[in-house]
């Protein structure tokens, strides 16, 4: 059995709808930002949070878990400038009681979502692993704190892990099933659809005066059907016993500015926004692009999907849910 904690959320979701094909699972999530409705019925699905003691050893005591995947967090990077301590109490308090659980029940391998926001303003163009990690706002950095933790505990505890930071997740699942759903939302593509779909009047590009070819933001893009391969091979990699601990980066080695990505939205979508530019956000990078070429050499990994089919992707599952 598999504990996927944050299974409700958009990216554990998606995860989970593909891990249920080859493994029993078992899905943790407060829903504070997640939905039930996005869990697929073959999982089991206990509603709890991870920095709870008691709920933690039921399950473990209850199943016997292989392994724990871990999506369970906060992820907003300008929310973490405004509020730090529930970055903090969420994605690092909570994690470490979550581990220590783990190392009680004796359950040794662990899949941890970690982010691009890691490496802070990167001295490179393409971000490998070994770019020094210096965050620059609190998400970036409770996630940082939990890859440290994860080595200590590797050291300690024999526990073995994969750490796999996103660089932009987007798209949808490709069954039209499920898909990105945050509220209030505050991620690009999203909000370029549901502009598109008639829901807002404009859409704002936050600062065009960064050190990029168009003034805007730059991203690399990467669809949340290829996080989920990565994580399964990463899985299966720690259940063979292959990698004891890694780190890797998932993006498609392409950036993206803001105002390429309002483009090709268009373009998809065939419809036209209404464009405003506007100050910069707080904490927000000029441009982050991954090379995944650590997890392509070790594990074969690689991302199939380009910036249209994400967005192509996303704009079925928008255009036909009402969120
Ligand atoms: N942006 C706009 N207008 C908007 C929304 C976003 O211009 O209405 C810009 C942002 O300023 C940024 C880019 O679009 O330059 C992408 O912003 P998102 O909010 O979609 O994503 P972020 O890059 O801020 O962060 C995301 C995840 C983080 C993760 C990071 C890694 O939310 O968890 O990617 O690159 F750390």
């Amino acid at each position: 059995m598999i504990l996927v904690v944050g299974g409700a959320g958009y990216i554990g979701s998606h995860l989970v709808k593909e891990l249920i094909k080859t493994k029993e699972v078992v899905v943790l999530d407060n829903l504070s930002t997640g939905f039930r409705s996005l869990v697929d019925n073959k999982a089991l699905f206990v509603e709890g949070d991870i920095g709870n003691v008691e709920v933690l050893n039921r399950i473990f005591t209850e199943y016997k878990i292989e392994a724990v995947m871990h999506f369970a967090a906060n992820s907003l990077v300008g929310e973490s400038v405004k509020n730090p301590y529930k970055y903090y109490q969420n994605n690092v308090s909570s994690t470490l009681n979550l581990l220590n659980t783990m190392i009680r029940y004796n359950v040794t391998n662990f899949i941890f979502s970690s982010t691009a926001a890691t490496y802070g303003i990167p001295d490179v163009d393409i971000i490998d692993e070994s770019t020094s990690t210096n965050p620059i706002n609190p998400y970036g950095k409770s996630k940082l704190m939990v890859e440290e933790i994860l080595e200590d505990f590797s050291n300690a505890y024999s526990l073995n892990y994969v750490i796999l930071r996103y660089f932009n997740a987007a798209g949808a699942h490709n069954s039209g099933d499920i898909g990105e759903n945050h509220n209030p939302e505050t991620h690009l593509i999203p909000i370029i659809l549901r502009h598109l779909l008639g829901e807002t009047e404009s859409i704002s590009v936050f600062g065009t005066d960064y050190n990029t070819e168009d003034g805007s933001c730059i991203r690399d893009y990467i669809h949340v059907t290829d996080l989920s391969s990565a994580h399964i091979l990463a899985l299966n990699a720690l259940l063979d016993k292959k990698v004891e601990r890694s780190t890797y980066n998932l993006g498609n080695g392409l950036g993206y500015s803001v105002k390429e990505v309002i483009k090709t939205c268009e373009n998809v979508t065939k419809r036209k926004a209404n464009v405003i530019e506007t100050e910069r956000r707080l904490g927000d990078p000029a441009r982050l692009v991954a090379s995944s070429t650590k997890i392509f050499d070790e594990l074969g990994w690689k991302a199939r999907y380009d910036l249209e089919s994400i967005i192509t992707s996303a704009w079925k599952w928008h255009s036909q849910n009402k969120l």
